[in-house]
């Protein structure tokens, strides 16, 4: 069984596809890790943003089996990753890695933007998790200020406005429910709401 979760920045995809891997024993990819990577390492090697094949290159390099989630969270290289994430060459350059973990035996929970739609068009359940960008920008301020970062509620709202509109507005394989994916809109649930629902939708789907 293959689950893809797609949905916009701090949505709680990434929370929901961590219990659901828990729950059914299966391996999880967190997709924006492998974006966040080629951003942060970017940042760290001053690689100018407009230098395509530079980010290209840093991408064909990338070792899905070194990604650190901690010192990849930062918001700085949330921005950084949906810049890289733009490109089409380093899309196609992160595509193989994404594809053989769905289709590995006894399947796989991948949570990002484009799973649904591009990376596992076949899979058995697709949710697309969504809550208003208030609702999200709360949720990530809170996480931010709980690692540290001095960041104003208003700061990380426009983040995600601009991410938004970044992810949904690029021409290459933009955020967009599949026609086949359920909702989930949690703007009015708690975490634990949020995951009865996605238990909901998967036993309708299996
Ligand atoms: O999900 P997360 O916020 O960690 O993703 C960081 C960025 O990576 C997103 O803003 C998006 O631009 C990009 N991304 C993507 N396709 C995916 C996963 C993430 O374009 N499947």
């Amino acid at each position: 069984m293959i689950i893809a979760l797609d949905g916009p920045a701090a949505s709680g995809k990434g929370t929901i596809a961590r219990r659901l891997a828990a729950h059914f024993r299966l391996p999880h990819l967190d997709t924006g890790l492998l974006y966040r990577a080629v951003g942060a390492k970017a940042l760290a090697e001053h690689v100018n943003f407009e230098d395509v094949a530079a980010l290209e290159r840093l991408a064909g390099a990338l070792d899905p089996a070194a990604l650190d989630p901690e010192s990849l969270k930062a918001g700085a290289i949330g921005e950084a990753a949906s810049r890289v994430a733009a490109l089409p060459g380093v899309r196609a350059k992160l595509l193989t890695v994404q594809q053989d973990f769905a289709h590995q035996p006894g399947g796989a929970v991948l949570d990002g933007r484009d799973i649904g739609t591009v990376i596992a068009p076949q899979a058995e359940v697709k949710i697309f998790v969504t809550a208003t960008p208030e609702a999200r920008a709360a949720r990530r301020h809170a996480e931010l200020v709980g690692r540290g970062e001095a960041v104003t509620f208003e700061q990380v709202l426009a983040d995600i406005a601009k991410r938004d509109e970044r992810d949904s507005g690029r021409a290459s394989a933009p955020l967009l429910r599949a026609d086949d994916a359920e909702i989930l809109d949690n703007t009015h649930l708690g975490v634990e709401e949020s995951w009865q629902a996605a238990l909901a939708i998967v036993a309708r789907r299996q």
